[in-house]
């Protein structure tokens, strides 16, 4: 029983999984995207930036995705009219999110430590050198990464 549902919470915590609902869009974006392909060569899956890593930030991240069934259920994003109406609303939650946590699941990946500053365009390190010192959540300046970016109030 435990093997069952511990494969249950793994297979949860896939790209694939997150594509079983979410190709559509979201899916087809974030394939053009540099996080999909550059040239570097890595990938950074939707569990990437949306799962946290920490226990139980991902427990809690698994809640949500149990609410996310029954929205599917109920269909408030299964056509491209409906998921581009209610994207405005799902990004500001996403961005709450990311600013809250300190952009934490960037920060798996990219870190203000390992920057090498005078390697990076003028703008960027003009920028960003200040921003480390403050530890800025990263959402505060980078959005639309893997997705088309509905427009921000602020
Ligand atoms: C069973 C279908 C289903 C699966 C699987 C699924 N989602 Fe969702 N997701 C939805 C639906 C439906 C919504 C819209 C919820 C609403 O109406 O507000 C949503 C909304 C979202 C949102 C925006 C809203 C928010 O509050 O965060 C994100 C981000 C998201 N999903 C990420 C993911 C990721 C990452 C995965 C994989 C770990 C995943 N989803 C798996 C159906 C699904
Ligand atoms: C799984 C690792 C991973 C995660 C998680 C990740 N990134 Fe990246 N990111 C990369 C890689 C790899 C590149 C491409 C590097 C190259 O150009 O070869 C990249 C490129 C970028 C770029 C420059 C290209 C562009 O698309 O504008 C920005 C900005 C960026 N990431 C910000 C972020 C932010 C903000 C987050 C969190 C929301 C994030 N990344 C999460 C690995 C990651
Ligand atoms: C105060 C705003 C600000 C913050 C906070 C910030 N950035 Fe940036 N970043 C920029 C600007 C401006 C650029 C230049 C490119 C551009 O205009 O988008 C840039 C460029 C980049 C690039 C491309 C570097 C290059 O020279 O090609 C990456 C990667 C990146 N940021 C990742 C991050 C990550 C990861 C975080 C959080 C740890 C972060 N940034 C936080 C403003 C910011
Ligand atoms: C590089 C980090 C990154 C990756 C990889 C990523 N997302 Fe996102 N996602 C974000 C950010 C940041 C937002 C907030 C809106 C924005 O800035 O585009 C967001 C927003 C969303 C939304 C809300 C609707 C919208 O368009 O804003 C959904 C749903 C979502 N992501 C699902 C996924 C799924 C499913 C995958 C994998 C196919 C994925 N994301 C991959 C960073 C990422």
């Amino acid at each position: 029983m435990w093997g069952g549902f511990n494969t249950a919470l793994e297979y949860t915590n896939t790209t694939e999984f997150c594509l079983s609902c979410h190709e559509m869009k979201v899916g087809e974006e974030w394939r053009e995207s540099t996080h999909f392909q550059n040239p570097s060569g890595v990938t950074a899956g939707c569990p990437d930036c949306h799962v946290p890593k920490e226990w139980t930030a991902k427990v809690a991240r698994k809640i949500a995705a149990t609410s996310d069934l029954y929205y599917h259920i109920l269909g408030t994003i299964d056509t491209p009219e409906k998921f581009e109406a209610k994207r405005p609303e799902m990004a500001e939650r996403v961005w709450a999110r990311m600013t809250a946590s300190g952009s934490r699941e960037c920060k798996n990946c990219h870190a203000y430590e390992s920057m090498d500053f005078h390697n990076q365009s003028q703008r960027a390190q003009e920028k960003m050198q200040p921003a480390s010192e403050k530890d800025t959540p990263c959402v505060e300046c980078h959005t639309g990464l893997a997705h088309k970016r509905p427009p921000r109030d602020d």
